[in-house]
């Protein structure tokens, strides 16, 4: 099966995704797979080449003119039905195509649902959630509001539009100080804590909101999780998952920021920042039970499938657990987490495989036609401006 490694993409997480695409695709090589590497550019434009197989293509100077003599590349939607043909560009292109999608995306168009869209409209296999729980996944404010539905504790939030923010700010300003400060505010769509800040008072409460509508037209502010503990439990599996060991993330800036996630001693969020990660967490049985099957609570009812990471602050004073956020597609698939869990990364990536592939197989055991007499009865008569008129 020819394996598609989809990576980059249009969002503020490009390079996280280059660093877990590149670990896809090694894993996959090393084990025998014939692997496509499909890089998307921050313009959304499509290349295709082995070179981009490698982290050095990346990171060496000049990147730009080694792009331009990668082939760029097409989808042909003629040719994608059950697989998916992309075509190059110009003159009698060659055309190169793919049985399986494994998406390394991070972020909005790729972790979101999106580019899920896509892989089920071709019928093609693909690794991870589907588009429903991508996106709701990829949404914080959509997140807390199911997780209120669904009785799972989380911290207290209001939401507003930039429209109701510019509309009527002293009446904003007065319902997130009933939060109480600190609170923290969040671009909802965005993920590696870029947006994210912490508002002690009402002047940092007002720039961090404004610094959130540079992102989006919505912000989420929410209640602080005192003596933070920042945990997080990986999820892998369909119907049946199951949950690797608790990790807590240790942090010296005011909270999981960018840096302490992505560039101190190689990042903790990478797996690298050894002094960053406690694996297991160093928590009570029960609690660490109760992280664990309230991970894999989320991870079913949100309809996940394939793999999730279920994030979580926990207050260690007052032991007051909330559940956090949701990751479609945790970075470098947290294979240091599972790899502590007793799942070596090429075992995983396996596990990933054949868990596309049976959501495939089921997804297509289903009928999707209805034969109808609607057509019989409808008459052009009725149709008038482009409104079906009644009787
Ligand atoms: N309500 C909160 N209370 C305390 N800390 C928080 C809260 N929300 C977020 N944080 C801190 O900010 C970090 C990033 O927030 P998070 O919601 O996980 O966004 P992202 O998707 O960018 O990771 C968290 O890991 C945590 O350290
Ligand atoms: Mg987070």
């Amino acid at each position: 099966m020819k394996i598609g490694v989809f990576f980059g993409g249009k969002s503020p997480e490009h390079d996280v995704s280059i660093i877990t695409g590149q670990l896809i695709i090694s894993s996959l090589k090393k084990s025998g797979h014939d692997v496509v590497p499909i890089y998307l550019d921050k313009t959304g434009a499509w290349f295709i080449d082995s070179a981009l197989g490698t982290l050095s293509f990346f990171k060496e100077v000049g990147i730009d003119e080694r792009l331009q003599k990668c082939g760029r590349y097409n989808i042909d939607l003629d040719l994608s039905k059950n697989k998916i043909v992309f075509k190059k560009t110009g003159l009698f292109g060659k055309t190169i195509e793919i049985e399986l999608a494994f998406p390394a995306f991070h972020g909005m168009n790729g972790e979101d649902g999106t580019i899920q869209g896509l892989f089920e409209i071709f019928n093609i296999p693909y690794v991870g959630c589907e588009v429903a729980a991508s996106a709701v996944a990829m949404d914080k404010i959509l997140t807390k509001q199911l997780y209120q539905a669904l009785n799972i504790p989380t911290t207290k939030f209001i939401y507003f539009s930039e429209a109701d923010w510019n509309n009527n700010k002293n009446g904003l300003i007065e319902q997130c100080e009933k939060l109480q400060y600190p609170v923290f505010v969040k671009p909802p769509k965005l993920g590696s804590s870029i947006g994210i800040s912490r508002a002690n008072n009402r002047q940092e409460l007002e720039f961090s909101i404004e610094v959130v509508f540079n992102y989006g037209e919505r912000a989420l502010v929410e209640a602080a999780v005192l003596n933070l503990k920042d945990l997080t439990c990986a999820i892998i599996g369909t119907a049946d998952p199951i949950a690797s060991l608790v990790q807590e993330s240790r942090f010296e800036s005011d909270f999981f920021n960018y840096e302490e996630k992505y560039l101190n001693d190689g990042g903790t969020q990478l797996g690298n920042a050894q002094k960053g990660l406690i694996i297991p967490a160093d928590l009570d049985v029960e609690t660490t039970l109760q992280i664990q099957t309230m991970a894999k609570k989320i991870f079913i009812q949100f309809g996940c499938s394939g793999i999730a990471r279920v994030d979580f602050l926990y207050d260690s004073f007052s032991k007051n657990l909330f559940a956090n956020e949701i990751n479609p597609l945790p970075g470098t698939v947290y294979h240091h987490l599972w790899q502590a869990s007793g799942i070596e990364l090429p075992v995983l990536i396996e596990k990933l495989i054949v868990f596309a592939k049976e959501r495939h197989q089921n997804k297509n055991k289903y009928t999707y036609g209805f034969n109808s007499d609607i057509l019989k009865f409808a008459t052009s008569s009725k149709l008038k401006g482009g409104k079906i008129v009644s009787n």
